[in-house]
């Protein structure tokens, strides 16, 4: 039997796949990775081996195939990940809040793929209200699994038009407690989440140290002058620069995306 995830021998929401497996005589089983969870956590393969099943773990990269699921068990929080679009010069919008179109037709069907590997797709009441998005994946031919939408509202009304109620969005209370609102989200399964801005609440869960992953779009575009910034906070001092590890620059058309972690 070839296996993404390793088994459990435990009940949880459905029952143990264990026992099926050596009531079923399987003889030899292929697991892409342990299960990081710790009802698990190669309690697994130990009751299949014991049972004189053979057993050949991380022969795939299960945690690629599924990174939120991977990150949550280990951390108990869903995997977020940034996708912001900014000028070569680091401008998000202009100053009367246009930002559409920064990058290319390339970069934007990139994100669209981002969008599909997503459970969800976050904004903030902000840009909610300035670009009335629909956060869905829109990919010629793609019939495949659209993220949940979700708003992280503030004290202002939200607009009762916006296009996205469509979509039966999610609607979290950012303001008391951000980080119980993202593990609300975890409870529902949502466990990648992929916020795209805007600049108060990327600053808020870089802030809040919630961000883990972002995906920066710089368009071959040059604002040549002070806009909108990435992040909608002052920056006091070089010491208050977040350290990023930068994991891969790609080229898209004519702009570049660049992938990185924080610290
Ligand atoms: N280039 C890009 O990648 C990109 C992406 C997205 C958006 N944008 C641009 O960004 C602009 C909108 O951004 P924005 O910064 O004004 O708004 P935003 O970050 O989208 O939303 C901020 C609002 O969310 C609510 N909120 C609730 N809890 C919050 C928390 N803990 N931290 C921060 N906000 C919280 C507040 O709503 P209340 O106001 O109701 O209190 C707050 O004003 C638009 O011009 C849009 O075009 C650019």
């Amino acid at each position: 039997m070839f296996v993404t995830l390793e088994p459990c021998n435990h009940t949880g929401r459905t029952p143990p796949c264990v026992p099926a497996i050596i009531a079923a005589g399987i003889s030899r089983t292929v697991i892409g990775a342990i299960d990081p969870d710790p009802r698990v956590d190669g309690g697994g393969t130990d009751a299949l081996r014991a049972e004189g099943i053979e057993v050949d773990v991380g022969v795939g990269s299960g945690e690629e195939v599924d990174p939120g699921y991977f990150h949550h068990r280990r951390t108990g929080r869903p995997l977020i990940t940034l996708k912001m679009a900014a000028t070569l010069d680091g401008q998000t919008a202009a100053l009367d809040g246009s930002s559409q179109w920064i990058t290319s037709e390339e970069a934007r069907a990139d994100s669209h793929r981002l969008r599909a590997e997503a459970d969800a797709v976050v904004v903030g009441a902000g840009t909610l209200r300035a670009d009335d998005p629909l956060l869905d994946v829109r990919l010629p031919g793609y019939v495949g699994h659209q993220p949940q939408p979700v708003i992280v509202a503030g004290n202002q009304p939200l607009p009762t038009s916006a296009r996205l109620w469509e979509r039966n969005p999610i609607v979290l209370d950012g303001l008391s407690d951000l980080p119980a609102g993202i593990k609300s989200l975890a409870n529902r399964g949502l466990l990648a989440l992929l916020v795209e801005g805007g600049p108060k609440l990327a600053a808020s869960l870089v802030e809040a140290r919630l961000a883990d992953r972002g995906i920066l779009y710089l368009g071959g575009v040059l604002a040549g002058g002070t806009g909108r910034p990435l992040f909608d906070r002052p920056w006091p001092s070089l010491d208050a620069a977040k350290h990023v590890a930068i994991e891969k620059v790609t080229r898209l058309g004519p702009d570049l995306r660049i992938d990185f972690t924080f610290r």
